[in-house]
């Protein structure tokens, strides 16, 4: 059985905690690393989450929200696949929530979801699904990322980001750019990635 069958801490600990998927960890790690969930004074913190389903990373901004009075959020998420309902109590129908179905790489999906910014932080754990072929897989990762850096542009300043990459590609364009936007800009691989995993985050912080 390998370790993608296999349930893990990570999948045992996010089913415990009500959380549909164990990614939840990753961002959890990369806020206390980060301070991504950060107040902004006298106003809204407003998050995108790209590649949201079934959930978990909204689940946990909406948590968070909820958990620090001092933060007050509104939530955008999208992704191509529709959310679990089987954790969120509720959440996912509240007026800080907003989901929009469809492909992020779309004008008509583009459109609704920067309406709802400028945004303080965006987070993307979008990824394309594998194919088995590590030349594909890294090229549509590399591609998904850009779509998500032009997303990045319209981040108010000061604010942050994160996105998901797979390595072994070309990434250091990805990089550049994010160095270019933020007066930070690394790469981070949280603990519950899965050891054989060729994923990695990147994280850009104070939007210039
Ligand atoms: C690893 S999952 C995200 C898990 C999520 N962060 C959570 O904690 O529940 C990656 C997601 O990216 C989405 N995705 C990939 N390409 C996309 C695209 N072009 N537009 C929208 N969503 C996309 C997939 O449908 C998938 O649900």
């Amino acid at each position: 059985m390998s370790s993608y069958e296999k349930p893990d801490y990570w999948s045992l600990r996010a089913r415990k905690e009500g959380y549909p998927a164990r990614s939840v960890y990753k961002l959890k790690e990369m806020d206390e690393r980060f301070g991504l969930l950060r107040p902004v004074p006298g106003g809204v913190l407003r998050v995108l989450d790209l590649g949201a389903a079934p959930g978990s990373w909204s689940l946990y901004v909406l948590r968070q929200g909820a958990a620090r009075n001092s933060v007050k959020l509104e939530l955008t998420a999208a992704d191509i696949l529709p959310l679990s309902r089987q954790y969120d109590r509720g959440l996912f129908e509240g007026e800080r929530f907003r989901f929009v179905r469809g492909d992020i790489t779309l004008p008509e999906i583009r459109k609704p979801l920067l309406e709802r910014g400028p945004f303080n932080l965006i987070i993307s754990d979008a990824a394309p699904a594998t194919t088995g072929n590590r030349g594909v897989d890294t090229q549509r990762s590399l591609e998904l990322a850009e779509t998500v850096l032009d997303y990045a542009e319209n981040l108010a300043g000061g604010g942050s980001l994160v996105l998901k990459i797979f390595q072994g590609g070309d990434t250091a364009p990805v990089l550049r750019r994010i160095r270019e936007y933020f007066k930070n800009g690394k790469s981070f691989k949280p603990q519950a990635c899965r050891p054989e995993s060729f994923e990695t985050y990147y994280v850009g912080i104070q939007k210039l």
